[in-house]
């Protein structure tokens, strides 16, 4: 296997630790390289169903090696409770699982803020999923984060912490009349997850490097979707990290040249938690029938998703900015007993065809999507096992979603197991 990266193609939750989990099986290294606990990966092996955070799912395979890389933000509590459950249902993790030294830590200033901030903001809340992922990456990036590393050190973190807090408490006293918190039992508690954790801390791109020089073919996780990128996405109502497969490069240390391939999850049509715009969004009865076969609820929240049409805008944006060179097309099953279907060609404003998603919010909430239809197949997908075993209609709605997005599909998934899942040359 070339060393591939995977990404969410619209608002993310398409699917991705289901193929991830099915392309794990060639790779020797997994790697995530951007979020944090906001993600949600629910991967079905027989009949268990395991639902991961943080930890690369192929974790599940026991020859695979699994990477936290550094630009993922981390919380060691929601990390350490994976091991735990993980190792209670026989999964050993040690010495295959290894944490980047230099990744930012998730402290409980962050998941406040993220809390109070999105309370004040009212109806002009983003949604976020209350991890703390904004305040963290802000954090990091106006350099006042803490590191993995310092989690190893007492005195160090006693002084980071006590610093810190000073400011951060000004914030929530005087500005959102919060509780301010106390220094002491914070870096008793993180030094305590430090222990913990000191085993499995590595200098993670060092090891990547090693793999790659052995012939050990990398497999990058990523976690939300491009439209979600704090850059390319529909700001303000984003992640606060980047999603996109470049971000594969910084989060985890890796160059660029060292990467062959990227593979682009979509779902069959569209989902997203949280606020912002959504054009094809369907609200009425069939929003609700696509939410309830698909099993569109949150995995990290439990919220609802909204559901709508596939929009090839969207995902033709994705192949651009993400170079993907194969689509991985996930939930056909879920639109079987549609007997029509819709996709998004185009986006008019003001009547006028538009190139690209707009920039600006305002006129994003009023984009008029252009809907083509299609007859639906009305057969069940998910014994396919080959690309010949679909029904036609099925073929033509997803040799359409090719077409229209610009990149060919390489995987068709037809349900939640593993073998529901169909490989194109
Ligand atoms: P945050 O990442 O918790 O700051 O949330 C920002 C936005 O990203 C919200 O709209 C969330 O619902 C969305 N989001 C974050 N993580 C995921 C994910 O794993 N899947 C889908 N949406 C997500």
């Amino acid at each position: 296997m070339k060393n591939t990266i995977v990404v969410g193609s619209q608002w993310g939750d398409e699917g991705k630790a289901k193929v991830i989990d099915v392309l794990a099986e060639h790779a020797d290294v997994v790697i995530r390289f951007q979020g944090g606990a906001n993600a949600g990966h629910t991967v079905v092996v027989g009949d268990q169903e395991f639902v991961f955070h943080l930890i690369p799912s192929a974790i599940m395979r026991p020859t695979k090696t699994c990477v936290i890389g550094n630009g993922v933000v981390l919380d060691p509590a929601q990390l350490l409770h994976e091991i735990e459950e993980l190792e209670g249902r026989g999964f050993d993790v040690r010495g295959r699982l290894w944490l980047a030294e230099n990744m930012q830590i998730v402290m409980p200033w962050h998941v406040q803020l993220d809390k109070l901030k999105e309370k004040a903001a009212g109806k002009n809340a983003i949604g976020t999923t209350g991890r703390g992922i904004g305040p963290a990456y802000v954090d990091k990036v106006a350099r006042s984060g803490i590191r993995l590393v310092d989690l190893l050190d007492p005195e160090g973190l006693r002084l980071k912490v006590e610093s810190i807090l000073e400011e951060k408490n000004i914030l929530f006293t005087k500005v959102y009349e919060a509780e301010a918190l106390v220094a002491a039992p914070i870096v008793a508690q993180y030094l305590e997850y430090g222990r913990k954790l000191a085993p499995l801390v590595a200098n993670t791109a060092l090891l990547l490097e090693k793999a790659i020089k052995a012939g050990k073919p990398l497999l990058f996780e990523g976690a939300q979707g491009t439209i979600l990128d704090v850059d390319h996405g529909t700001y303000p109502y984003v992640t606060s990290s980047n999603t996109i497969a470049g971000s594969a490069c910084c989060g985890s240390g890796v160059g660029p040249t060292a990467i062959q391939s990227v593979i682009g999850v979509v779902k069959a049509y569209t989902t997203r938690v949280g606020n912002g715009p959504f054009p094809t969004e369907l609200d009425g009865e069939l929003g609700e029938k696509l939410r309830t076969w698909g099993g569109e609820f949150g995995a990290t929240t439990g919220r609802p998703r909204r559901c709508g049409w596939f929009d090839a805008m969207v995902v033709r944006k994705a192949v651009r900015v993400n170079g993907i060179t194969g689509l991985a097309i996930t939930k056909v099953d879920v639109l079987d007993q549609l007997p029509e279907v819709q996709i998004c060609v185009g986006y008019k404003i003001d009547g006028r065809l538009i190139e690209d998603l707009p920039v600006q919010m305002r006129e994003f909430e009023n984009v008029e999507p252009v809907l083509e239809t299609m007859p639906g197949w009305m057969a069940d997908t998910s014994k396919a096992v080959s690309w010949a075993d679909l029904p036609n209609g099925a073929k033509r709605y997803l040799e359409r979603l090719a077409e229209l997005s610009g990149a060919p599909i390489a995987m068709v998934s037809v349900g939640p197991r593993r073998d529901q899942a169909i490989f194109l040359p």
